[in-house]
């Protein structure tokens, strides 16, 4: 008995000492979060090692200095008229970028040990994403620079570093007028130092594609490209569970790729419902030292594109039920956060979506990963400008010297995610006017097929009728329709390629919890309070209603799909709004900049969620002021038909029908007079019976605060974060839809109070300052980990409430 726990305990130890050994003499990724200084300003000297930044701030990495605010509306004023919006005349701009200071150089200072560095190795600085213009001085010598603020890119600083105390500095500089919405400003993504031997697997190096796909088995191709000689490579694949699957061993190189065909058997394929991921870990030897591994997640799928099916997903017909996102994360701006992102495609999964665009940049590496994981399909994207500019300072300046530069980091970087089944090259660039526009896109989309042969392209055109005329359409895998509803059949007949994208639809704008009577359809409406109506039928010049594109979507086989502008408001582009201050954040999101669900969620969730059921009921029941004036009531639902009662009152049976495009996907009773009480809807199933039913009512006074976190525990590596809604009730317990308490919040224990944010697109309240309004009788309180696992509180109060505390834990 002894000697067998001896021998049990002994190999414990070897297994666990060979681990540390293979990992230590291979391949090290030192991610440098903490430690960094900084500061905004003109700084030549700090490229020394010497400088004295004693009085900078500390801060961690990933950061943006700009989201800090304060909101000034002299900050992004302008005197411009949107061409790409069919303005004319020039008029003056403010909110455009977020009215946050992210102009003007700022310095980031750290240093950093390589411990396993000698002579022999290489060392690389990788930085996922600096916005913008960087340049990196490592030990006072400057080692590379690079300019487009959302591409990744590395160095070779083998020649200037030391095993220890390297000084690094970074510089960035964020012109004016280089943007078309709030860009973020920092190093607001992942900067890593890699060290490798020379004898290794370059950076992205590796190239995994499922090229043959049945049940029994799948050909798994795997490109890698190597430096060094003599080398042999071991390609082992694990299941999702962590079991050896197959392995393969190869010494033929061709040039200095090898490539191997390796063969899974009983493949379990990749899709949206249940997202399997693989992973291959590439071992490379010189006789039998091992010399470089690299793991890769990849899943085995199958996409397809086909005039006469449209998308297919391992062979089974798929629309893209998609949002289009922009990159920052509300409160928290550009500073990419793994539980931000999650969070995001938790409340997008439950909508029904089953696709993301990343408009009109790259997208972070962590939204990429958790997009394999939870089943996204993903259109990721490059430029908003090619050679032609949108804004004076904006991509137009570097796409001589960059844009293949750019692309095949961003192809090499990404292409081994299952999500991402297409790449788009430009949204609505201006350069789809005229005949060198054309030779652009042939030449950008052939550098994508050169570095990957397995996904198209397609390109966000709006100027339709000039990309007909010219062949930019038809050149394009995928010809992307932005808008532009009314040109779809015609493009569809003209173009060759079968199909169309709705790359960019339906631009519609709401205010969460904000409606405006009378109830009426509306292009470019501004109302006093500076707020769109949540009845959901107001749009811009040049978009639509979601209505319009569902119509494609369900009548027109062809259409591949849609990506809604947007999944979630953003920072900037204050449309309709553009023209008064002090709106500063989008109103296009289908929830808005805290998250939380507008109405129009549920009108997107009616379609798309096939599962669940839904059924929502609009506006809310608090119109003191109103009694007896018309009121209409809106309910979005899966169901077809349903009766609404007031007050125990039916107000009749409502059915979806083809009078108007409306009519089709929302019940709605418009000549609702206004009572206080209560609203109740009864859906009915086709018999004609009640099969489901859901009241909202009149409330009092606010009354008490009500705290839901969206998880708890989270991690305790000062990053994970709770995201708390905050609301607020009356006496009852019924929700108080109007309130615009102002409240304070306080964290103690092992958290910290990260930020705050109402979804208010004119608020000019500081995130970070623990203190903010309701905005129709909510908010959301960003609570964060420290590196201690624990429990955390946090409390809130308001004048004349009373207040609340909610626990959290951080673990392990
Ligand atoms: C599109 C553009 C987007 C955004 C949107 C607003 O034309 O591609 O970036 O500006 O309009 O409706």
């Amino acid at each position: 008995m002894k000697t067998k726990a001896l021998l049990l305990f002994l190999s414990i130890i070897i297994l666990s000492c060979s681990k540390t050994k293979k990992e230590s003499s291979t391949l090290e990724i030192i991610t440098l979060k903490e430690g960094w200084k900084f500061q905004k300003g003109s700084f030549p000297d700090a490229v020394s090692v010497d400088f004295d930044d004693a009085n900078w701030e500390t801060i961690t990495v990933p950061h943006d200095w700009a989201i800090y605010g304060p909101f000034d509306k002299e900050i992004d004023k302008q005197v411009v008229a949107i061409t790409q919006n069919g303005e004319e005349v020039a008029t003056e701009k403010t909110g455009r970028t977020g009215a946050l200071p992210y102009i003007g150089e700022a310095w980031y200072r750290n240093t950093f040990d390589v411990p396993n560095y000698d002579k022999s190795k290489k060392v690389l600085i990788l930085f996922e994403g600096a916005m913008s213009e960087p340049e990196v001085f490592v030990n006072g010598k400057k080692v590379g620079e690079w300019k487009y603020g959302y591409a990744y890119f590395y160095f070779d600083i083998s020649e200037h570093v030391q095993s220890t105390n390297n000084s690094l500095s970074v510089k960035l500089n964020n012109k004016g007028k280089s943007s078309r919405w709030y860009p973020g400003a920092g190093l607001y993504r992942n900067v890593r130092v890699i060290l490798k031997n020379q004898e290794s697997i370059d950076q992205w190096g590796t190239f995994i594609t499922t090229p043959n796909i049945n049940e029994e088995v799948a050909q798994v191709n795997v490109k890698t490209n190597v430096t060094g000689d003599n080398l042999k490579l071991v390609t082992t694949i694990f299941d999702a569970e962590g079991n050896e699957v197959v392995s393969n061993e190869t010494t033929t190189r061709f040039g200095n790729q090898f490539e191997q065909n390796i063969a899974v058997k009983n493949p379990k394929l990749w899709d949206t419902e249940n997202p399997y991921l693989y992973k291959a870990i590439s071992k490379l030897y010189v006789g039998n030292t091992l010399k470089d591994e690299v793991t890769t997640k990849f899943g085995i799928r199958d996409i397809n594109y086909d005039r006469n099916t449209g998308f297919s997903l391992n062979g089974k017909p798929t629309k893209f039920k998609g949002v289009c996102l922009h990159h920052d994360l509300g409160p928290l701006g550009t500073a990419v956060n793994t539980s931000a992102l999650r969070r995001q495609l938790e409340i997008l999964k439950d909508m029904g979506a089953n696709a993301i665009r990343s408009s009109h940049n790259m997208p972070s590496f962590e939204q990429l990963e958790l997009c394999d994981e939870m089943g996204f399909l993903f259109l990721a994207e490059s430029f908003d400008e090619w050679k032609k500019p949108k804004v004076e300072n904006g991509y137009n300046l570097y796409f001589d010297d960059y844009a293949e530069k750019d692309v095949v980091n961003l192809v090499r970087a990404t292409r081994n995610h299952p999500s991402i089944v297409m790449w788009s090259s430009g949204n609505e660039v201006p350069d789809q006017w005229g005949s060198e526009g054309v030779k652009r896109a042939k030449w950008l989309q052939d550098i994508f097929h050169r570095e990957d042969p397995t996904r198209p392209v397609t390109v966000g055109m709006d100027q339709v009728k000039a990309v007909m005329e010219s062949g930019f359409g038809a050149i394009m895998d995928i010809p992307g329709l932005n808008y532009r509803v009314h040109l779809y059949e015609e493009a569809y007949e003209r173009f060759p390629q079968g199909f169309i994208l709705g790359s960019e639809t339906a631009s519609t704008v709401s205010s969460r919890g904000i409606y405006h009577f009378p109830v009426e359809k509306g292009s470019m409406v501004q109302h006093d309070d500076y707020q769109s109506s949540s009845y959901d039928l107001e749009y811009c010049s040049w978009s639509n209603l979601p209505e319009d594109d569902f119509i494609l979507q369900d009548d027109k086989p062809w259409v591949l799909g849609e990506f809604v502008w947007t999944g979630f408001d953003y920072l900037g582009e204050p449309t309709p709004y553009d023209e008064v201050w002090p709106s500063r954040s989008s109103y296009f999101g289908i929830n808005d900049l805290a998250g939380l669900p507008k109405d129009r969620y549920y009108l997107y969730r009616s379609r798309w969620n096939t599962k669940d059921e839904t059924l929502h009921i609009l506006p809310h029941w608090n119109w003191e002021g109103r009694e007896g004036v018309t009121t209409p009531v809106f309910v979005y639902t899966n169901y077809n038909s349903a009766e609404l009662f007031l007050n125990g009152k039916s107000l009749g049976i409502q059915t979806k029908n083809n009078s108007s495009p409306q009519h089709r996907y929302r019940l709605m009773w418009m000549d609702v007079k206004y009572e206080p009480g209560t609203l109740k809807v009864v859906a009915l199933d086709d018999n004609g019976n009640p099969t489901a039913e859901k009241e909202i009512k009149t409330s009092g006074k606010p009354h008490q605060l009500i705290l839901e976190p969206n998880t708890t525990p989270i991690k305790a590596n000062g990053e994970d974060l709770a995201f708390v809604t905050v609301s607020v009730v009356d006496e009852n317990g019924i929700p108080c839809p109007t309130a615009t308490n102002q409240l304070k919040f306080e964290v103690t224990g092992n958290g910290r109070y990260r930020a705050a944010c109402n979804g208010n697109a004119t608020s000019l309240e500081q995130f970070h300052l623990p203190t903010m309004k309701l905005f129709s009788g909510k908010l959301v309180v960003l609570v964060q980990s420290t590196k201690e696992a624990g429990d955390i509180t946090l409390t809130v109060s308001g004048e004349g409430l009373e207040s609340s505390s909610v626990q959290l834990k951080s673990i392990l």
